[in-house]
């Protein structure tokens, strides 16, 4: 809402445009029996809205453009480092900051200084790049998510909550030596894109610091998490966002982000802590993997970007919009019988597909067909994370174990699509809500040894 009530329309106007194509109903049959029923293998050019993810996809701002032009590109500090680096330290509080070319590469260097093949790293819920990671070098990801994080029915406002009591059981269980860090992902992207609430950080650094366990905040999504504190938990109405962010990370030691979401950039990423001798050991293996110190595998013009990008994530009036924007987009679908994780999520819409396709068994593929038939119907892209993403095999029995929640999500990429583009999704899901019944699954013709999702092919049944 703006102050004289009308509905508040994108708070940015439009300088620069980029067509998008049109495709026929025949064409996008073709296309996508090319890419083997998969969008990930439809080239872009070929999308009309593409909601496939919200990283990288940002559109940057005429300042960001300007700070491009004002890149030094010296190998060795750089201009734009000493800027990121006093951005950051004002933003978030810490003391170290070491720039990496995006998110999963700052975990890498965090997990290979850290962790050992004995390890065991708790969460509200990793991200599969950070599991990835962690479980990379032999060590063990565990997610303690609230019991309410699992339903996809009931509102809570903190959805994204770590489990406190979990955390404290499992550190008597394991014991706090083979803990190197705690880690809390915010805002919860695996969980639906929920807020972990201010509380509930607090509390976990009070529960972990008797035992010298570092706490780490994986920040992708820092200043969606702090508009909705500062919208739902009590106290926190009247604080502005950068002073939320900034009590928010006064309970961390320190943090590995990608800048690739909030940081309104295409591409970047960092790891910032006050523990000095760790920083000294991940800068020496940030030469070995990304370069040198105060580049970290990235332009000069690009931490020039992240550091503009990061300044512009804190506003308020982008953060409302931003917000506002994801909310409508979910209860419009809502309304139109779609079922929609609640409550919604900061960076997405996650739709249950299994109250939405109850024909199709998981074994179908049922977010797949999803994704397909979006893609048919309007030229849609969205991401399966369901039964294609998240099927295990138990080591023990051999036995397939598909995932509880099935879920496609429609990630809007921020400051890219207007109201109108997403009216039009929703449309399109309206025209698929009355032929839903007759929606088929698909059968799997290749996969790939890991993270299959990306790579494999399907046929229709
Ligand atoms: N952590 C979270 C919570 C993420 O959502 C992502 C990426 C990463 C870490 C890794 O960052 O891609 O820069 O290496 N999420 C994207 C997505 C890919 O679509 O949700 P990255």
């Amino acid at each position: 809402m703006t102050d004289n009530g009308a509905p508040m329309p994108e708070p940015y106007k439009i300088k620069v445009v980029e067509p998008i194509a049109a495709t026929t109903r025949e064409e996008r049959q073709a296309i996508l029996e090319a890419a083997g029923y998969n969008v990930f293998g439809i080239p872009a050019e070929k999308v009309f809205v593409d909601l496939l993810t919200d990283s990288g996809t940002s559109a940057m701002s005429d300042r960001q453009w300007s700070g491009i032009m004002m890149g030094d590109e010296a190998y060795a500090c750089s201009r734009n480092f000493y800027r990121l680096t006093e951005t950051v330290q004002r933003l978030f509080g810490f003391k170290h900051i070491l720039p990496t070319h995006q998110g999963r590469a700052a975990e890498h260097i965090l997990f290979a200084t850290i962790a050992h093949s004995d390890s065991q790293i708790p969460s509200n819920t990793h991200f599969d790049t950070t599991r990835a990671n962690i479980e990379h070098i032999g060590a063990t990801a565990v997610d303690f998510m609230i019991p309410e994080g699992t339903d996809p029915e009931t509102y809570h406002p903190f959805k994204g909550n770590i489990d406190l009591e979990r955390v404290e059981e499992f550190i008597k269980e394991v014991g706090p030596e083979v803990i190197p860090i705690c880690m809390l992902t915010v805002t919860n992207n695996a969980g639906g894109g929920q807020p972990v609430s201010m509380e509930n950080i607090r509390s976990l650094k009070e529960l972990l610091r008797p035992h010298n366990i570092p706490l780490f905040i994986d920040a992708c999504r820092f200043a969606e998490n702090a508009y909705f504190i500062k919208e739902r938990e009590a106290g926190y109405g009247t604080h502005t966002i950068p002073e939320i962010v900034r009590e928010m990370f006064s309970y961390a030691d320190g943090c590995t982000i990608s800048t690739k979401k909030d940081g309104l950039v295409n591409i970047g990423g960092f790891i910032a802590t006050n523990i000095d001798d760790l920083a000294e050991a991940m800068r020496n293996l940030l030469i070995l993997y990304e370069g040198f110190p105060t580049y970290g595998g990235l332009a000069g013009r690009d931490l020039e970007a992240m550091a503009i990008g990061l300044e512009e994530a804190v506003d308020e009036r982008h953060l409302a919009y931003r917000v506002a924007q994801v909310r409508m987009f979910g209860e419009k679908l809502a309304g139109v019988g779609v079922p929609v994780l609640q409550p919604i999520g900061g960076h997405a819409v996650y739709i249950d597909v299994k109250r939405f396709l109850p024909h199709i068994p998981q074994s179908k593929f049922p977010g797949q067909a999803l994704t397909t038939a979006l893609y048919i119907e309007g030229g849609i892209r969205a991401v399966e994370l369901g039964t294609v993403a998240f099927t295990k095999v138990d080591p023990e029995t051999g036995e397939t174990v598909y995932p509880l929640l099935e879920l496609v999500r429609l990630a809007v990429p921020r400051r890219v699509y207007t109201q109108a583009h997403l009216d039009y999704v929703v449309q399109v899901f309206a025209e698929i809500v009355k032929r839903k019944d007759e929606l088929r699954g698909l059968r799997m013709t290749y996969e790939a040894p890991f993270l299959r999702h990306f790579t494999a092919r399907f046929e229709p049944i």
